[in-house]
């Protein structure tokens, strides 16, 4: 009995708490069903009973995550409608299981002597990513440095990163990732992007040379924890929401400040896709505009990296309208394109946010745009829903390796105009 007893008390309270309020995604499967007369409906209706959630999708399909508990039930509901849908992922949790294994013995012991624990074998916490980021700032001080530009709702820092050798011609591009907490190869993605350009730069090209790089590869550092610890697929910052009900979480991709409120956007804070209580009431994408509105830097480029679909979507995100340089904006999407596909062999669709997808409004995509950055994508990673947000970490580098070559020809391509 007295050894029964001791175990509990011995564990530090923080795990204790994530044992009891990890969610088990035992037995829920995600489904891709195919759009066609009514099934946009059905989808709806049983979303809004909360036996299925949205993952995402364009105009002939949509991913769709079903609770045991609601199988039969959808199965049911489809049927009727004579809507098609393939079994994806048969058991979630299993795939969260297997996404992000810990590394062997011999990965350890060389993390341990490079001066941070950072990889792109693994999905790391958010301490991990934050100690690479100051890591190379104290090791590269005349072309790195890191600045925090806010805090998250639940005080964690927003830490951005730059790169430049300090040339005055340069030209300057950001570049983020997290703003959604479960889409996790896109924080592993853009850090990625750092520590290539950062431990290589001496030898690196002078397109990248002369770019002033601004990483934030983690905008919403509170949902991305709470996606390690709690809750696998949550989306959302952790901002305590009143309104028309009472939820956690505001959509930091509803909440920018251009065409705020509209379409792809919700009023109801237990929703996915809440848009805030107005524009930029969050703390993480209000630290993003305040930091332009104090910056005298002229960005050329803004990528903003999500997943999954691979897709390059450029503005305007809000509704069926082309920017009047969407022309501009398609070619060098289609260059990108290409170099990616060169590279790494997958192909990523290129067109308009609302044209390719569905209308979206608050995105930081449209924002960006609004404050004259010309080259504004929002970069959808793998996969196409084979594991969908579960990708397991064995993806990391190559789809990072087939990203950076992307990134490299926007760099070259700004370098001529
Ligand atoms: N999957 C992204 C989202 O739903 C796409 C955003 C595209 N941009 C936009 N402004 N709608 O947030
Ligand atoms: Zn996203």
């Amino acid at each position: 009995v007295e050894e029964d007893k001791a175990t509990d008390d011995d564990k530090p309270i923080e795990t204790l708490k994530d044992e009891v309020e990890r969610i088990d995604y035992t037995g829920a499967q995600v489904w891709k069903v195919s759009i066609k007369n009514s099934a946009q409906r059905v989808i709806n209706q049983l979303a809004s009973e909360k036996l299925i959630a949205s993952w995402g999708g364009n105009h002939s399909s949509i991913d769709i995550l079903v609770k045991p508990k609601a199988l039969e039930n959808v199965t049911a509901a489809l049927k009727t409608k004579d809507i098609s849908y393939y079994v994806m992922i048969e058991d979630l949790q299993q795939r969260i299981n297997e996404e992000n294994p810990p590394l062997d013995e011999n990965e350890l012991e060389l993390q341990d002597r490079r001066g941070h624990r950072m990889t792109w074998k693994q999905y790391h916490r958010l301490e991990d990513i934050h100690g690479f980021m100051d890591y190379l700032a104290k090791t590269y001080p005349s072309i790195i440095s890191v600045k925090t530009i806010g805090k998250s709702y639940e005080g964690r820092d927003l830490k951005m990163l730059r790169i430049s050798d300090g040339k005055p011609s340069n030209k300057a591009v950001f570049i983020d990732g997290g703003i959604h907490a479960r889409e996790w190869i896109s924080p592993a993605v853009v850090t990625y992007f750092i520590n290539q350009f950062a431990e290589n730069f001496d030898v690196e090209s002078d397109d990248i040379k002369n770019i002033d790089w601004y990483f934030l590869p983690v905008v919403n550092p509170d949902g991305y924890e709470y996606t390690h610890k709690t809750d696998r697929l949550w989306r959302k910052n952790r901002k305590y929401g009143f309104g028309a009900g009472s939820c956690t979480g505001t959509d930091l991709n509803r909440n920018f400040g251009y065409r705020w409120g509209g379409k792809g956007s919700s009023t109801y804070p237990c929703s996915d896709i809440y848009r805030g209580s107005g524009p930029f009431s969050e703390p993480e994408s209000k630290a993003i505009n305040d930091f332009f509105k104090s910056t005298a830097v002229k960005f050329s480029a803004y990528l903003t990296y999500h997943s999954y679909g691979q897709y390059l979507l450029y503005p305007w995100g809000y509704d069926n309208a082309l920017p009047p340089d969407h022309k501009d904006l398609e070619t060098m999407g289609k260059l990108i394109a290409q170099a990616i596909q060169n590279t790494g062999g997958s192909s990523y669709q290129v067109g308009s946010s609302s044209g390719l997808l569905y209308p979206a409004s608050g995105g930081s995509d449209d924002w960006a745009k609004s404050q004259n950055i010309k080259y504004t994508y929002t970069i959808e990673l793998s996969d196409t829903g084979r594991y969908g947000f579960v990708l397991p970490a064995t993806y990391i580098e190559p789809v990072a390796r087939e990203n950076i070559a992307g990134v490299r020809v926007l760099a070259r391509y700004l370098g001529k105009i």
